[in-house]
């Protein structure tokens, strides 16, 4: 535990996060807009190849550790579709979501004289205690105040003792996409500094900018300091399924696969199957995803831009998540707590996130509108 966590009203051996969730769960008819799980369903093209697989006995035994030959030949050809170069049988591993992925990696990467694991924030609240499970020691670097990430204060923060910086892009919580010049930036102090960047883009399907979503694994020349993590949970409605990848150079992802095998032999075969219809037929149904996406996070903006208890409510690039001050609350997190008991609402504490966001709230607009505008209803309504 480290002096933040240990600040914070909730537990530091779990992310706020699935705390609220779990407290939610025991109080009938509250509304979540905490955890950041989309309301669409798996579409029918992924269950249907998902069923089709079950029922002609292809699910019922362990695939390699890597994954399916047939599921990492699609990710090879999908990356390429991306202009990233990874080949199927040695750079790629099918994880257990992306959770499990990063956990993988980060558990392969740590050694005890290389611990230290920097964390640009406000970040998504699971990587600290990921980086505490392997080990690690988690340092902080504070974004700036438009979210970009502060480049000298991550070269201040990187020692010896630096194996990783981990980050997600696009960003949960603040929905921020990173520039291009920022992540080249902090790729060349990654190549000189011999550490690596694990590179979380499970959110990059869902950017609301016109520009191509620029990754750093596009480069060849990144490749040996970048671990690029992916998932299906959020592109294709497929949280529940658990199942993400990672890309690497072969030097590397030969390093995780050690721990990934310890840790889950290989990711559930069933969904492994339904990976790979996300990839052949899910595409559609992603993009309608993303209109309505799109459209929810223009009119909850519209809402949360009339309610005066938050204020610097900017709209997000990407993802499914706001993240506004609380004007007036002191103590957002039990503001967050009261809300959850009292009006039946979760949401999350921008301290869940690291520092640089106490004062926040994130407020997931991936549910139904009509849940969204209900709670946001109760907030404008109630003094607590
Ligand atoms: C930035 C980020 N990375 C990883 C994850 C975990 O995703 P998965 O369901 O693939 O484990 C989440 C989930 O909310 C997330 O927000």
């Amino acid at each position: 535990m480290n002096s933040f966590q240990a600040r914070n009203q909730f537990s530091p051996a779990m992310s706020p996060i699935k705390q609220i969730e779990i407290l939610a769960s025991k109080i009938p008819g509250s509304i979540s807009l905490a955890q950041g799980i989309p309301s669409f369903e798996t579409p029918v093209v992924i269950k249907n190849e998902i069923i089709k697989a079950t029922n002609s006995s292809k699910v019922s035994k362990y695939s390699l550790n890597y994954g399916l030959p047939e599921l990492r030949m699609l990710i090879s050809d999908d990356l390429k579709k991306n202009n990233m170069c990874y080949n199927w049988e040695k750079e790629i591993i099918v994880t257990c979501g992306a959770a499990q992925g990063i956990a993988a990696t980060l558990l392969a990467i740590i050694t005890s004289n290389k611990n230290e694991v920097i964390v640009p924030c406000p970040s998504y609240a699971s990587y600290p205690r990921m980086i505490n499970l392997a080990k690690g020691k988690v340092i902080f670097s504070k974004m700036q105040k438009n979210w970009n990430l502060d480049i000298e204060d991550i070269k201040n923060k990187i020692n010896n003792r630096t194996s990783a910086i981990i980050l997600a892009n696009p960003n949960n919580p603040t929905g921020n996409i990173f520039k291009k010049e920022e992540l080249k930036e902090l790729a060349n102090i990654a190549i000189e500094n011999n550490i690596y960047i694990i590179l979380d883009e499970v959110y990059k399907d869902f950017t609301y900018k016109d520009e191509e979503f620029y990754s750093l694994a596009q480069e060849s020349r990144y490749k040996n300091n970048i671990i690029r993590v992916f998932s299906f949970s959020k592109a294709y409605a497929m949280t529940g399924w658990r199942v993400g990848y990672i890309n690497s150079n072969e030097k590397i992802i030969k390093n995780i696969i050690g721990a990934h095998d310890a840790l889950i032999t290989c990711a559930p075969v069933v969904s492994q199957y339904g990976a790979m219809a996300a990839l052949k037929y899910g595409k559609e149904d992603q993009l309608k995803f993303k209109e309505i996406l799109n459209k929810r996070r223009i009119d909850t903006f519209k809402y949360l831009k009339g309610i005066s208890l938050f204020d610097d409510v900017v709209i997000p690039d990407a993802g499914y998540f706001f993240f506004p001050r609380v004007s007036k609350e002191k103590n957002v997190d039990s503001f967050v707590l009261k809300l959850l008991k009292n009006k039946k609402i979760a949401l999350v504490p921008g301290s869940a996130f690291g520092p640089g966001g106490e004062d926040r709230i994130r407020i997931c607009f991936g549910q139904e509108q009509n849940l969204i505008n209900k709670a946001l209803n109760i907030i404008n309504n109630s003094c607590l």
